[in-house]
């Protein structure tokens, strides 16, 4: 569930060619579940016509400066207190100059003074504007005072020509829109590893062996902790995106798995091991791809030698690191048969905090997923069948619930 739901968000849109993209922010913003209450300035207006915010944000939206509501409904006054979050998308080198100067001479500048929610700009400009000095000052300017920028891309502009300035894509906006709301979150600035996806064991050059493990459970918890606030260390396997404002670690083997969740784990308060690292692994990688000979006619037989088990790795890690502070490590029992049992003695061997028991192959690939919990204290939680991304919150609750006190 996206931390937006049951936000207010002011969703200001100036004079740029980009702002008919705005429209599709608005509407993913509204079926995440946010208020979102749309500001246009005048140019916006001349580029892209009112009613189709109004529409898809079930509200009036506000244009004009001089209108009369009444001292009661001042929009920059009353809007600014409402609101969680203010986005502005597109951004114009005008407006963005104005708010470094603190101008407020429409209803979104004024908005943007009067307000004390965060301020989440995405400019969309010409190349020249955007790199033009003044417009780096006033960037720098803004940043310094703690707003949130989302840069512009390169590419394909307006004008016809190819370069930097372009709107950044709006679901990038979103993102960091929830990176931005995830800050006053229940895990804020707290550090987690999220491992994702099932390893490739080379076998040659071109071929490997892995699992069917999709990657979907790890996405999911890496999105949902950085949605409450958790600066995300993400190392994964697949081709999946990793999230907005997470570090990415792409491995492969499950040695190199191992490698990076040893490497991160000094500064780390949690672990959450959702990836499936194999088990064994090509004893020796051919170092040309393996052809069709005379000597194997018969068949190819392949010597596999086991992989380290990587929590156990971490396990004895904590044991010669951890003094005071303890990290909380979460692992999950991917079982066919005996699921409670084998959870239970893997929670065991592996010294974990918390394991997530489910039931496999079912779990593999889809969206929902029927897990049960176990913990160190010998707790076991049933869980009724829900999507992954409800699964994500309910770990983390546990997570959160064990978090050492921050320092
Ligand atoms: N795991 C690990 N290192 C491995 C294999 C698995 O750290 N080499 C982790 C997984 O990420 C998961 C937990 O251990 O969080 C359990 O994984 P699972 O595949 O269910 O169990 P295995 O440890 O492989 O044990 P078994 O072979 O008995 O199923």
């Amino acid at each position: 569930m996206s931390n937006l739901k049951g936000k207010t968000v002011v969703l200001g849109v100036t004079g740029s060619i980009a702002a008919y993209k705005a429209a599709i922010i608005a509407s993913q913003a509204v079926q995440a579940g946010a208020e979102v209450h749309v500001v246009m300035t005048e140019a916006a207006t001349h580029m892209v016509g009112p009613p189709i915010f109004a529409a898809l944000t079930h509200r009036p939206v506000v244009t004009d400066f001089w209108e009369t509501r009444g001292m009661a409904d001042i929009a920059h006054v009353t809007l600014g207190r409402a609101a969680d979050l203010v986005i502005i998308a597109p951004l114009s080198a005008n407006t963005l100059a104005k708010l470094a100067l603190g101008l407020a001479d429409n209803e979104l500048t004024a908005l943007c003074l009067s307000t004390r929610a965060p301020l989440l700009l995405a400019p969309a400009m010409e190349t020249g504007m955007w790199q033009h000095p003044a417009t780096q000052d006033h960037l720098a300017a803004l940043q310094s005072r703690g707003v949130h920028i989302v840069t512009p891309g390169g590419g394909y502009l307006a004008s016809g020509a190819s370069g930097v300035g372009r709107l950044a894509e709006p679901l990038v906006i979103l993102d960091a829109a929830r990176t931005v709301l995830g800050q006053r979150g229940d895990l804020a600035g707290r550090r987690l590893i999220v491992t994702s996806g099932g390893t490739r064991e080379a076998l040659d050059p071109v071929r490997y062996i892995t699992n069917q493990s999709s990657g979907k459970m790890g996405l999911a918890i890496a999105e949902a902790a950085r949605d409450r606030g958790a600066v995300v260390t993400f190392i994964h396997t697949t081709d999946l995106p990793t999230p907005y404002g997470a570090t990415e670690v792409r491995v492969a083997s499950a040695a190199e798995l191992d490698q990076a969740v040893l490497d991160h784990l000094a500064a780390a308060d949690a672990l959450i091991m959702a990836a499936a690292p194999a088990d064994f692994t090509p004893a020796q990688r051919a170092e040309h791809k393996i052809k069709k000979t005379a000597d194997n006619t018969e068949g190819l037989t392949l010597h596999l030698a086991r992989t380290r088990d990587i929590l156990r790795d971490v396990a004895d890690w904590r044991a010669a690191h951890e003094t005071t502070r303890r990290r909380v490590v979460v692992g999950f029992a991917a079982e066919t048969q005996n699921l409670l049992d084998n959870a239970r003695a893997k929670l065991a061997s592996k010294d974990l905090d918390l394991i997530v028991a489910n039931p496999v192959p079912q779990t593999f690939g889809s969206d929902m997923v029927q897990a049960t919990f176990l913990d160190r204290t010998g707790g076991i939680t049933p869980l009724e069948p829900m999507p992954k991304e409800a699964l994500a919150e309910r770990i983390l609750d546990e997570v959160t619930a064990r978090l050492a006190p921050s320092t």
